[in-house]
């Protein structure tokens, strides 16, 4: 099996201290930062705008994988990509034309990435696969950390690795929502190459963070 590269979710960390955070995980071995935002209307809570992003830009090196749940989000992807995200991924539930959203984001020079919520069915990728860098499946409702894993997400994890193996593209698999080390390794074989993890990434305070993520790539 491959090892996953692991997107820690700044969700879980200490939001008093947070640029101290980001260092942190990066230290201790991210890949990515995976940076949630919510607008408290396309899902029920509120978190983080791009100042807060431009603020902790400068506490890592690695690429921010900024995850938007954000409804309508065309008109701040702008301020994302000039606040430093790499990556920007907006779900198609958040508006009726994300085929242009994608556009948008990849005019602005960023990778683009579609997340899908739960009940949302791979099916939905194909008239996008083409244009995407990653494909974010949610495997909880998207709005909170610390949410279980839903399984039937792994289905759909084997389902979109299929689609993405036929274009011949690099394009990344990604889940987001409840993964643990155990978790891991059931999307890793399922065909995912990135896994977030907010409270597996974050849990027992800086000195686990390495291990955390160790454990969450399969010991390795
Ligand atoms: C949920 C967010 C996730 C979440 C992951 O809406 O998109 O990134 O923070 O947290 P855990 O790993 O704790 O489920
Ligand atoms: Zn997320």
């Amino acid at each position: 099996a491959i090892t996953p590269l692991i997107s820690p979710s700044i969700l879980s960390a200490d939001f008093a201290r947070l640029g101290e955070e980001v260092r942190a995980i990066d230290e201790a071995g991210a890949d990515w930062i995976h940076v949630d935002v919510m607008d408290g209307h396309f899902v029920p809570n509120l978190t983080i705008g791009p100042n807060v992003v431009k603020a902790i830009r400068r506490w890592s090196d690695k690429p921010f994988d900024v995850h938007l749940m954000i409804s309508p989000v065309d008109a701040y992807l702008e301020a994302f990509a000039e606040a430093g995200a790499d990556i920007i991924t907006v779900h198609p539930e958040a508006g009726p034309h994300v085929h242009r959203t994608v556009q948008a984001i990849k005019g602005l020079g960023k990778k683009a990435g579609i997340s899908l919520n739960p009940a949302t069915p791979a099916k939905m990728l194909d008239y996008l696969i083409d244009e995407i860098d990653l494909v974010l499946v949610m495997s909880v409702n998207p709005g909170f950390g610390g949410q279980s894993f839903i399984s039937s997400q792994l289905r759909k994890i084997e389902a979109v690795r299929k689609m993405i193996d036929k274009t011949g593209r690099a394009i990344h698999l990604e889940v987001d929502g409840g993964v643990n080390p155990e978790i891991a390794r059931q999307c890793v074989d399922a065909g995912a190459d990135v896994l977030v993890a907010g409270s597996a990434a974050f849990k027992g305070g800086p000195d686990q963070y390495a291990p955390n993520i160790v454990a969450l790539k399969g010991g390795r």
